[in-house]
């Protein structure tokens, strides 16, 4: 029961069909092909549809999903099968094997290929390097055996011509160590003659195309299949088969498998020579057969490395021993060129065997001592022609069909053979199973005296001229009563058979009528008789010889090459025997074959099998189509549904204790989560008495079985129902979990930030009492310590630390201060706050005296200080802010020199020259702001309320150059802020004023020639001039 497919892609097991029938199955069937599901089970047998496309389903990552894997726990694979069989054979020490069967297309190449990569994958963790290298090889031959033994045919651009059963030896730790290949009959007859649309094996194009000019050469081949006869045909189809390419990779995997250079150059030597003798004319003059094209005999014998005389020789006679006598009869043109194919067609099965016993030397188990490496352990791998029904159908699909009835008839045995022994492994008692036995159609074949195959074995043994319709006429009279054998003389109704000419076989896989032409001559190989004795006649050894010596199937022994090439005689091992020896006769084709058929299968009877059945969708390749008919017979004939009822007969499905509870304790509460019973079995008595299942199941050893496919839906449905609410739960729980975990993980998150906050606060606190600790000694009361950067939220913090220290600062500054001192400083805050930035030189650097008319004019300071003292008691001053000497504008526009003392009641123009007698005085309540200039000039207007500006220049100051302006503005604006007072201070050229009422402006301007600054008229007022320097 395989997980992870729902309903929608079918049931991924036949075994779960609600009823077995045809119809049911193929629906089944054809809703998963087109669903592109293309295995599907029946118990432990995969059934493959040829997708005709490449699937995403044999990648790295789902060779992860099937290894160590039970069969029901991921959908349908050949994986799972090869997994199955690994593990029995790695588990119980079992030898296990595949069996691949299907028709030609069906895809049992391709499965058997999978197998082999899927094992090679999973095998050797311990990444032995000899472990690997024997992997590499038993993938390496199979490229070459494809090369040698596939063909494009009608039905599949790769199909193998040949049976092939492969046995991979492991190691006690389950490591491949070698193997071994066994082939079976060859389809030689393709060597001569293809149908049309068809080709020869790949391996004759593959060097007429792709081998390199040079080699050609030397083997007299052109580049151009259409000029040899015997692949001519072939050698005119397209087809997307890349014929150079793969003779590189077939050279290449021959190198790498072993072959020396010396035998790659023989095998193509062999093709070449094939080539050619496809291309001998025979004719004759009068009595005498001749080759009508010499030439080619004189290649022959180069590539064979043979005289030319022993190839002409053995191509136009042959020897006959009449007893002791042995003598040259010619052939007629006909024999010879029958000969000549025969001779084709016996080399290259000779090529084609030598081959493989070439691979199997190298592959095989070397160094194992059972003693030291454990027992050796077998997975066989057989891809086998499946059955075949054609328009004609001759010798060789009658073998073909009967070794499939022979594999079906195992088939049966086995599947019943191995449910049995699990029931009686298990304790379950045995009910019998009625299914369909063709023992009797394989004894039909193969049985002694009476059979088939003894029939013809008979006829050919018969002296004398022995026809294929004397071979009919026996059959008849022998089998006339058996159900499964007819022909048109037991039923002389039927016009489908050909009198004297067919018989049919109700095989199990349905009737199919055989064409007698031809038994006679393919079972006895005619031909080779002939020639060998033709042969042995050639050679240079008195006696006679044996070559009918080998016991098994297959290549005759002309011995014609007693040739110089080693590898040739390697080839033909039997060509030194002597020629006198000939006594016993040769086995026929069909007992030869029959012999390989019975030892197969008892290989693969004493091996635990694992089935592979392979079906063709279509005869178009297409992977859209599936054509009903064509599958619902080939689903017959494979004995599907058969497989179906055996399995169901008894239980349907069966899983162990353990694996059961697994999957399904979650629907019974007395094994949710986990159960308290003694055993996992009584947990899962508990569990189908609980659901009510009782009547369904049987409780074996360490299996429970389960009788209908209805049980296991419902056990799945409830599974499906509970999983559900088990993810809900889970979900639930985990969401849970996260979400606690996000929040404790943002709560430490806060903490921390919290912790790291304080900690920045503390040790900014910490640095900025370390860094200013110290700063009352210092000289400067730390105006040169730097601050420390504030974290981000202390920042509006730092701004207020920052003011208080400077207010400290500044307090430290001035605390020691006299009341005058105060009075300056004050004004020049003053000043400073106003100006700054707005005038170059405020004299801030200088003390600020205020009063310097004494300084400036020390010989008239005495009478200024008498007018002072007398305007004092006047006017009632308490203190002097400014005084000093000017150059002003007067009433009548014209500069004069005057001298202005201000105090904190009025301001005061005074007359230097008349011992400062006060001219005019205006209430400094009257005075409503100044404007002086940008530049460097000592102009200054007051502005009154009344519009009576005052324009002044300072002059006369000690040291000259002195800048008072600064002084001037800072001690205003600070007498007026004390009395609550504003002053408006503009800096600002031209300075906009008004004289008696009428507007004017002052302007500055420098010039070269002045020594002193001086006013003078101007059309909008007045000009400053002062020295440029
Ligand atoms: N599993 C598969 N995936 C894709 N294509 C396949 C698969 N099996 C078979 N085929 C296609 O079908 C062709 C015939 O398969 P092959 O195994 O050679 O048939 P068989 O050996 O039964 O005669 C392959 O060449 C390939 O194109
Ligand atoms: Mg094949």
């Amino acid at each position: 029961m395989a997980e992870h497919e729902s309903l929608e892609f079918g049931k991924a097991d036949f075994v779960l069909l609600d009823n077995v029938s045809l119809e049911e199955f193929m629906a089944n069937l054809k809703l998963r092909f087109e669903k592109g599901r293309i295995y599907t089970y029946i118990g432990e047998v995969v059934v493959s549809v040829n997708p005709y496309r490449a699937m995403n389903i044999y990648g790295r990552d789902t060779i992860e999903q099937y290894k160590g894997r039970e069969l029901y726990e991921r959908p349908p694979h050949l994986f799972a099968i090869a997994d199955a069989a690994y593990k029995a054979m790695k588990r119980r020490n079992k030898d296990t094997c595949i069996v691949i069967s299907g028709e030609s297309g069906a895809g049992k190449t391709e499965a058997s290929k999978y197998i082999m990569q899927y094992i090679a994958a999973i095998t050797n963790p311990s990444q032995r390097a000899e472990v690997e290298r024997v992997k590499n090889m038993l993938l390496k031959s199979n490229c070459v055996l494809e090369a040698f033994g596939n063909a494009k045919t009608n039905r599949n651009d790769n199909s193998s011509r040949f049976g092939k059963y492969m046995d991979i030896n492991f190691d006690f730790k389950g490591d491949p160590i070698g193997g071994h290949i066994n082939n079976y009959l060859l389809e030689k007859s393709r060597v001569i003659f293809q149908q049309e649309g068809e080709r020869s094996f790949h391996s004759f194009y593959q060097l007429v195309k792709g081998a390199p000019d040079a080699q050609l050469r030397s083997l007299h081949i052109q580049r151009d299949p259409t000029a040899y006869t015997y692949i001519k045909v072939g050698g005119q189809i397209k087809s997307s088969i890349n014929d150079s390419a793969d003779f590189k990779a077939v050279t290449d995997a021959m190198k790498v498998i072993g072959f020396t250079t010396e035998e790659i150059q023989t095998v193509y030597k062999i093709l070449a020579t094939i080539l050619h003798l496809g291309n001998l004319k025979f004719g004759s003059d009068g009595d005498v057969t001749l080759i009508e094209n010499s030439k080619l005999v004189s290649v022959l014998g180069d590539l064979l490395s043979t005289k030319d005389e022993n190839v002409e020789k053995a191509l136009l006679y042959r020897t006959v021993a009449t007893g002791r006598d042995v003598i040259d009869k010619q052939h007629t043109h006909q024999e010879a060129s029958y000969g000549r194919d025969a001779l084709a067609k016996a080399i290259y099965e000779r090529l084609f065997c030598w081959i493989v016993g070439r691979i199997n030397d190298i592959i095989e188990v070397k160094n194992y001592d059972a003693r030291v490496h454990g027992k050796n352990t077998v997975i066989g791998v057989l891809d086998i022609y499946g059955f075949e029904i054609f328009q004609n159908n001759s010798f060789e699909q009658f073998c073909i069909n009967y070794c499939n009835e022979k594999l079906q008839q195992l088939f049966i045995q086995l599947v019943l053979k191995q449910e049995q022994e699990e029931y009686e492994r298990e304790g379950i008692p045995w009910k019998h199973i009625d299914y369909f036995n063709n023992q009797i159609i394989v004894d039909l074949v193969e049985q002694q005296h009476k059979g088939i195959f003894a029939v013809l074995d008979e006829a050919c043994m018969n002296v004398g001229k022995v026809t294929d319709e004397m071979f009919l006429q026996a059959l008849n009279g022998k089998l006339a009563k058996h159900a499964h054998y007819t022909s048109r003389k037991l039923s002389p109704t039927d016009k489908n058979l050909e009198f004297d000419r067919d018989f049919r076989i109700r095989h199990y896989a349905g009737n199919v009528a055989y064409s007698v032409v031809g038994f006679i001559d393919k079972n006895k190989d005619t031909l080779f008789q002939d020639f060998k004795r033709l042969l042995y006649n050639r050679s240079v050894l008195p006696k006679s010889i044996s070559l009918w010596s080998s016991v098994t199937y297959i290549c005759p022994s002309p011995s014609m090459f007693h040739s110089s090439n080693p590898v040739l005689k390697a080839m033909w091992p039997e060509g030194k025997l002597r020629i006198t020896e000939v006594t016993k006769r040769p086995l026929t084709a069909a007992t030869l074959f029959k012999n390989s058929m019975i030892s197969l299968v008892e290989n693969l009877a004493s091996k635990e099998p694992y089935y592979v059945r392979c079906i063709k969708p279509n005869d178009v390749k297409s992977p859209l189509l599936f054509e009903h008919e064509r599958c619902k017979h080939q689903v017959e004939y494979l004995g599907l549904l058969e497989n179906v009822r055996v399995r169901r007969a008894g239980f349907a499905n069966r899983q162990l204790y353990p694996r059961f509870l697994q999957r399904y304790k979650m629907i019974s509460e007395f094994t949710w989560p986990n159960h308290d019973l003694p055993s996992d079995k009584e947990a899962v008595k508990r569990l189908l008495q609980g659901c009510g299942f009782e009547h369904d199941v049987a409780y074996g050893k360490t299996k429970v079985f389960i009788r209908t496919p209805r049980t296991i839906f419902s056990l799945e449905e409830q599974r499906a129902e509970m999983v559900k609410r088990i993810v809900l739960f889970l979900q639930k729980v985990w969401r849970g979990t996260l979400a606690r975990k996000r929040y404790r993980r943002m709560r430490a998150a806060h903490i921390i930030i919290r912790a790291y906050r304080r900690y920045k606060v503390k040790s900014y606190i910490r640095e900025v009492n370390r860094r200013f600790k110290n700063v009352r000694g210092m000289k400067d009361h730390g105006k040169h310590v730097k601050w420390p950067t504030p974290p981000k939220v202390l920042r509006k913090f730092e701004d207020a630390l920052r003011n208080i220290y400077n207010r400290w600062w500044a307090w430290t500054l001035i605390k020691d201060l006299s009341p005058e001192q105060l009075v300056q400083i004050r004004a020049k805050v003053a000043t400073l706050e106003c100006l700054k930035g707005q005038r170059a030189d405020l004299g801030l650097q200088r003390a600020w005296e205020g009063n310097y008319l004494k300084k400036d004019s020390p010989g008239t300071a005495s009478s200024f200080t008498l007018v002072s003292s007398d305007l004092q008691r006047k006017d009632k001053f308490m203190r002097v802010l400014f005084s000093c000497n000017v150059r002003k504008i007067n009433r009548f526009n014209k500069a004069e020199d005057r001298a202005l003392l201000i105090t904190d009641r009025h301001l005061y123009k005074m007359d230097p020259v008349k011992q400062y007698k006060p001219m005019k005085s205006i209430p400094l309540y009257n005075v409503t702001g100044v404007s002086i200039s940008p530049g460097k000039d000592q102009l200054v207007v007051f502005h009154t309320k009344d519009n009576r500006d005052l324009i002044v220049c300072l002059q006369g100051m000690v040291p000259a150059g002195d800048s008072r302006i600064g002084e001037l503005v800072g001690t205003l604006l600070s007498h007026f802020k004390s009395e609550k007072r504003k002053l408006q201070v503009n800096t600002i050229s031209p300075i906009h004023c008004s004289m008696n009422g009428r507007k004017c402006t002052v302007v500055v301007e420098t010039k070269i020639n002045q020594s002193q600054p001086d006013f003078t008229k101007s059309r909008s007022g007045f000009i400053l001039s002062v020295p440029g320097n």
